[in-house]
């Protein structure tokens, strides 16, 4: 811009702007995909860096005394069962190097525990997981790398029933009902039609060793253009303008 209008004075860059940006990645897919499974593989072989995973569930909106009377009713799976607007702040945070609290949600109680908050700090990779993280275009644009996990309905449906049956002792007819009239539907209206915006699709999930060790890889590539900036100052304004 300097030498655009003629200019000599140098761009100046402020501390803010000099902090490091984190590499972010999505990992979107189904219910009972595998989501958290590949997450967790990705973070153990990436040892040697900081990662954070955030996970969607802990911006679910606490319900009202009401909707606690009739929760299955209450549709868990679509897009407005989150507080996007948070999820950005939090991001907002930690991108520009502040550390965040983060609630538990309590799948049994339905409620997001103020108290037991989780304190996340700005790191080299935050992980963003969850089955709608894909949705918002504004957190989208956050990330630099998009992964959806595929897998087949029935396994999902399978694992989903083994797990809520078992950790979260729920009913199973109820778990049953709840899949027909609200995860199914809305797998096919909200989630599915996201996987277009992936860069990666990994078949099979945490099965899937070559796809991990290949995303991995390519991590740890980007990282490394990152590492530039950081021992070369000069490189910080190059930095804002090539797209990770
Ligand atoms: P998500 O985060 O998409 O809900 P998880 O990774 O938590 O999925 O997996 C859902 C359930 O399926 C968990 O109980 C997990 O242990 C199980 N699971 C995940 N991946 C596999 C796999 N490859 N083989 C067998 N069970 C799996
Ligand atoms: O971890 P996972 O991606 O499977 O979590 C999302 C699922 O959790 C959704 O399909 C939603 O139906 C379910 N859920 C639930 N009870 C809640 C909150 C979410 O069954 N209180």
């Amino acid at each position: 811009l300097a030498q655009r209008n003629g200019s000599t004075e140098q761009p100046t860059t402020s501390a803010t702007d000099m902090h490091k940006q984190p590499f972010v990645i999505g990992v979107a897919g189904g219910a009972a995909s595998g989501k958290t499974t590949v997450c967790d593989m990705i973070i153990q072989q990436l040892h040697d860096q900081r990662v954070v995973l955030v996970n969607q569930d802990s911006f679910y909106h606490n319900l009202t005394e009401e909707e606690l009377t009739r929760v299955q009713d209450y549709n868990f799976d679509h897009p407005d069962a989150f507080d996007t607007e948070q999820l950005l702040r939090v991001m907002d945070k930690l991108r520009h190097g502040q550390a965040v609290d983060i609630p538990n949600y309590d799948f049994k109680s339905y409620k997001s525990d103020a108290f037991q908050k989780r304190r996340v700090n700005p790191s080299d990779v935050i992980i963003l997981e969850g089955i709608l993280i894909f949705h918002d275009p504004r957190v989208r644009e956050l990330m630099n790398m998009k992964i959806f996990v595929d897998t087949d309905a029935d396994v999902r449906l399978a694992r989903r029933i083994r797990r809520d049956t078992g950790e979260k002792a729920r009913d199973i007819g109820l778990v049953l009902d709840q899949y027909s009239k609200f995860v199914k539907p809305a797998f096919d209206d909200f989630i599915l039609p996201t996987k277009k915006y992936a860069d990666i699709i990994i078949p099979r999930g945490g099965d899937n060793h070559v796809a991990i060790d290949l995303i991995v890889q390519h991590i740890r590539t980007k990282l490394g253009q990152h590492d530039l900036c950081k021992i070369h100052p000069n490189l910080y304004v190059i930095q804002s303008t090539f797209q990770i």
